[in-house]
Order: C-alpha cells, then structure tokens, then sequence
C-alpha cells in the first residue's frame, strides 16, 4: 500500500494538465484502478486482515482522490494565472480615439443648401427616384415626341409583361418632385428638393447618377425679380463670398416659361477650380417660371397662381465651392479622397454658426 501510495501521489504531483490527471484518477480509483482492485480483495481475507486493510484502503483512496482535487485547483489556478499575464489591461492609459467617418462633401452640400432655403421660408419635399413617365415627363409638358426626352439620355426600367404603360424612369431630375408637391400642398406653396437624379452620361463633369435640389414657389405675386433675388441670394450666401458673379442666359424647358439659366464665373487655372474668378463659367442651374401647363397638372389654377422654379446641380456647385476639379471622384469611395474632402460630422451647417469652416 505503501508502495501504491508513494507511486500515485508522486504522479500527481507531477502531472502537467487536466488529461494527464484524469488518466491517474482512471488508472488508480477508477472502476478498474489498482486502488479499486485491491478493494475488491477485501472478501477474500480473513476477518482481522481485513479489519486494518480495509480502513487503510480506505483511507489510501482518500488520499489519491484529495491528492487529485488539489493539484486540478492548482493547475487551474495556473492557468488562469497564465492567461492574466497575457490578457491585462492597462486602464491607467489615456483613451485612443477611434479614426472617425466623414461627412461627404455632396451631404454637406445638401444640408448647406437647406439650411440657406429654410431661412428663406422654403420647406423640404422628397420624391421617389423610379418615377413614372407621366411625373417626370408629361406632367412637366414634355409630351411624348418631345425632343427633351431623347437629350434627357434617359434609363428606363423595365416594361411589367402584359403591361402597356410605358416603363417607369428612373428619374432625369428633381422636377417631378414640383408635380407632387403642387399635388399634396396646393398654393402657396415654397419648398426645395434635394436628392439623386440619372441621367446615361459621363465625362469630367457628368456622372451617371448625380444631385439636384428643385425649387419651387408659387403664390398669387411671384415674378422673375423674386427668382433672380433668391437665387442670388442664395449663391452668395452657399458661397460665402459677396463677389459670386452670376450670368443669366436666356434658355428653354418644356416646363418653364420663360427659362433662363445660369452660370457661375469659374477659373480651372492649372488644374484647380476657384469660383469668382477668371474667364470660364461653369453651368450650375436651370430656372425660369412655372409653365401654366405644369400648374395644371399640379393641380394650381394658373389663372390665379404664378411660380418659380429652379433646379440646382449640387455636385455642380460642392465641386465649386469645395475646388473638386473632378465630379468622378464623388463617387469612386477612395477612402484617402474621402478623408481629404470629407466633413466633421459635429460641423453642422447652420446659418448663425457658419456654414462650412
Ligand atoms: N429640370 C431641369 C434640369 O434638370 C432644371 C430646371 C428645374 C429648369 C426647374 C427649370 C426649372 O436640367
């Protein structure tokens, strides 16, 4: 017994994991361990051998099994030991701060732009981007022969089979967004909206997908002067410099009457674009008064009601006032252009505080 013990305490004692342990429980209380085997002897002795063997085997099992309990607690405790050493946390240290996302420059553009319209008593209006043909076609008197369609480089969507509608657009410009404003608000009625249009076209300064804000005011005294005062005011206060020069060129839409658009006096002088300067202009907007075709289909009596509107290229002008010599670039999710060019999301543009800084 004696030898039994010393072989298995020594064992343990030296067992260097869990596994090891287990196979010396196994190996001597398990069912057929050497300490069981011996216990099963018990019968075949005499009554006084076994009256000390018994209690001593006993006691040997006793042994063994504490023995084992205690060198799992304590290579448990090493473990865990171990683990400690390489897990710790020095919570001492000054934070780190995360690297934060931009606000990209066409958002900051758009909540610039609302900002300088809200303050001019213009609400914001929203439409969906696949639009039907009617709401970005023929509501805004561009019948379908219309030659606006094919400059419009449009994309259809898909016809619905059995369907003989025509196809749904997805939407050339903001314009449509008039239609179901003047629909769901009747006149007055003073709103902007802002949002992604499509036309098939790409260059240095086209791009597939781009954005445009709408505007639109119709009441019972509007004219042209009141369209040249808000857009004026609205380019020097976007631009946040008095000397913006603006050139209104006599234009046409189907959908105004009469159109004027209007350029922003521009110079690319080596490459970088810089706004109120130099002998280039660069084409930002699209305006003139509601045709009464279109305040027709909004619903307004154009006998009583007038209107403006206007539709503004917001990457036209975030390329300006930001100098992004290249529209692409908007779009391509280069995350160093995007660190580069992007805002701080805590730099809100609001009229008091500043637009952008
Ligand atoms: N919808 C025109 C365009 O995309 C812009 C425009 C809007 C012109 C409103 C006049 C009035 O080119």
């Amino acid at each position: 017994m004696d030898d039994l013990r010393n072989k298995y305490l020594a064992a343990i004692a030296d067992a260097a994991d869990e596994a090891a342990l287990e196979e010396l429980r196994v190996k001597a209380v398990g069912k057929k361990g050497e300490v069981s085997l011996k216990m099963r002897e018990l019968g075949k002795m005499s009554p006084e051998e076994r009256q000390t063997a018994g209690p001593a085997l006993n006691a040997l099992k006793d042994e063994i099994n504490s023995a084992l309990a205690g060198k799992k607690a304590a290579l448990s405790d090493a473990a865990l030991d171990a683990r400690l050493r390489t897990e710790w946390l020095d919570v001492t240290l000054a934070g780190r701060p995360r690297r934060q996302g931009t606000i990209h420059p066409i958002s900051q553009a758009t909540e610039e732009v609302t900002a300088i319209f809200a303050d001019l008593g213009f609400s914001v209006a929203e439409g969906p981007q696949v639009d039907s043909d009617w709401y970005n076609f023929d509501a805004l008197n561009i019948p379908g022969h219309h030659p606006a369609r094919a400059e419009m480089d449009t994309f259809y969507m898909a016809r619905v089979e059995g369907d003989n509608r025509p196809p749904h657009v997805l939407r050339t410009h903001t314009s449509p967004v008039q239609i179901r404003s003047m629909e769901a608000h009747g006149a007055p009625i003073r709103i902007i909206a802002p949002g992604r249009v499509y036309r098939a076209d790409y260059d240095q300064t086209h791009t597939p997908m781009f954005n445009q804000v709408e505007g639109l005011a119709v009441d019972t005294d509007i004219s042209m002067a009141n369209l040249k005062w808000c857009l004026e005011e609205f380019v020097k206060a976007f631009f946040e410099v008095d000397g913006v020069e603006l050139r209104f060129r006599a234009s046409h839409f189907p959908f105004t009457e009469p159109s004027a658009e209007v350029d922003i006096r521009c110079s690319w002088e080596g490459g970088t674009l810089k706004v109120g300067e130099g002998d280039d202009w660069l084409e930002i907007l699209g305006s003139g008064m509601v045709h009464p075709k279109v305040l027709q289909a909004g619903g307004i009596d154009p006998a009583v009601y007038q209107g403006f509107a206007f539709g503004v290229g917001i990457d036209r002008i975030a390329m300006l006032k930001y100098g992004i010599p290249d529209l692409r670039a908007f779009f391509d999710s280069d995350l160093r252009w995007l660190r580069h060019y992007g805002f701080s999301s805590l730099d809100v543009p609001t009229l008091h505080g500043g637009l952008s800084r």
